[in-house]
């Protein structure tokens, strides 16, 4: 590895050494030579060759000429909050936080083909008809393509005006000569910068695109949403090069084979993060869903084992889903443990738990969990919904009918108290479910017609619901 602090007779080598850099397009983490995996974030094959943006000037140091003096202010500020626009589309207003806050630079990654376009196009006419001057900027479709969508989606009257172009600087003559308070940039991948000298879609041209949309936002005081594809194949940069330099981060989630598509705040300055929009693909583009527990439940039937209700929490608002486990004997000398919705490291914790805790052993037996609906969970709360979902699953008993569960586990087996208790036993009741099974150090509901088990620990609800285990 190249030190930092050579001798004087390695400064030639080092300069030779730097024209070389080798950059993850997952995360953006370099180093000095190329690898398989990325050491930062575990991408494979993410690992590009790329020219260093300004040979040498990170040895250099500041030196002895002085700079201006920074103003500084206390922290009091009589300035109200910036006005924010409201689309219209709740999903999506929700998780911008409460709308559209003026000169933000937003981030929406996902897949390709998730529906990031589609929604984007239905949002700028949203947009659009409220008022605001609103730019859709398509640097990987042709205009008449973009159009005949937008006819499709019934949006061919909506006042958005639409360009197709990539190369950044005259993207950024356009704006500045049309003034627009909104420009969709879809997609951060395809833009170039002609000042970088290295493909478009490298962390480099991607980098530097970005960052000249972020600074041209705060400057002139135009919102910019850009696009990222998430890539699998390592030569075209992801959109996690780019999240440091905006104020929100969108992540459109869902699975080809279902319907339901998960807008995600992963990072807001203007709001809270986490924050979920559910939508549903459609034939004509993307729908609103307003009762997400009532589709993620629809394909429910009667109680089975392995099948276990979850009141989860996404963001404000509590939402239920379904957690499904199969535990089978394993004809492997190393059982599977197959995962789709929810961590893998938190089930083997799990398992662990209930082997060590409560002497029910899972060795030798194959264990699969998925999340029906194509949604991922991340709350510990869902701890005891996994946990008997595992046993159900084992013991081939089925949940007695209309029963939620939430509660975080302990490695002790403690099962602890988790927030929003409120909401969460709202929820189900709201949605027809009569018990609730949850930690004893919650409060219990003080709604009417549901019934609360609660549990101190991991044992007394074993012992309970599935007889001594
Ligand atoms: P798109 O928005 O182009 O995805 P992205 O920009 O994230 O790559 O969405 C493409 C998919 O969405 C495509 O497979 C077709 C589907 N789709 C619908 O099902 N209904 C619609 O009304 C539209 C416009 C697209
Ligand atoms: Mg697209």
């Amino acid at each position: 590895a190249v030190t930092v602090d050579g001798g004087a007779a390695l400064g030639h080598t080092r300069k030779m050494a730097k024209k070389l850099q080798y950059v993850c397009t997952a995360c953006a983490a370099s180093s000095p030579k190329w690898a398989g995996q990325c050491d930062a974030c575990g991408a494979w094959n993410s690992i590009v060759e790329e020219k260093p943006l300004s040979e040498g000037s990170s040895s250099k140091s500041i030196g002895s000429k002085r700079g201006g003096q920074v103003e500084l202010t206390d922290l009091s500020t009589n300035e109200a909050p910036p006005p924010r626009t409201m689309s219209g589309m709740e999903e999506l207003d929700r998780v911008l936080g409460g709308g559209l806050v003026p000169s933000s630079a937003i981030l929406v990654g996902g897949d390709p083909g998730i529906g990031k376009s589609t929604v984007l196009l239905q949002a700028a006419a949203q947009f659009a008809s409220q008022g605001l001057k609103t730019i859709y900027i398509s640097g990987e479709e042709a205009s008449a393509q973009v159009r005949m969508r937008a006819q499709r989606l019934g949006l061919k009257d909506a006042p958005v005006k639409l360009g197709a172009e990539t190369n950044l600087r005259n993207i950024l003559t356009t704006l500045e000569a049309e003034k627009p308070q909104l420009a969709i940039i879809d997609s951060i991948q395809t833009m170039w910068v002609d000042t970088v000298d290295s493909a478009p879609g490298s962390v480099s041209q991607v980098r530097a695109a970005a960052h000249e949309l972020t600074s041209f936002a705060k400057r002139k005081g135009v919102s910019v949403i850009l696009v990222g594809h998430v890539t699998k194949d390592g030569q075209i940069a992801g959109p996690r090069v780019v999240e440091h330099m905006v104020d929100t981060v969108l992540y459109f989630e869902g699975e080809r084979g279902h319907q339901f598509r998960i807008l995600r705040a992963v990072k807001n300055r203007f709001g809270p993060a986490d924050e979920i929009g559910v939508f549903e693909m459609t034939g004509a583009g993307l729908q609103e869903v307003r009762n997400p527990s009532a589709l993620f439940l629809s394909e429910r039937g009667e109680p089975s084992p392995g099948s276990v209700v979850f009141s989860g929490i996404e963001g404000t608002r509590p939402v239920l889903v379904e957690f499904q486990a199969l535990v089978a004997p394993s004809p492997h000398s190393q059982p599977r443990r197959t995962v789709v919705g929810w961590d893998s490291s938190r089930l083997a914790m799990i398992l662990a738990v209930l082997e060590a805790r409560v002497g029910i052993p899972f060795a030798g037996l194959d264990v699969y969990l998925n999340v029906a609906g194509g949604i991922k969970v991340t709350e510990p709360a869902a701890d005891l919904a996994v946990a008997a979902a595992l046993l159900s699953a084992r013991e081939d008993a089925a949940l007695p009918k209309d029963t939620v569960v939430f509660g975080e586990i302990s490695l002790s087996g403690a099962l602890r108290s988790v927030s929003q208790t409120e909401n969460r036993l709202k929820e189900a009741q709201k949605l027809g479910f009569s018990t609730a099974i949850m930690p004893k150090g919650d409060k219990a509901p003080s709604t009417a017609g549901l019934t609360a088990k609660r549990y101190d620990d991991l044992t007394a609800f074993v012992g309970d619901i599935f007889g001594a285990g």
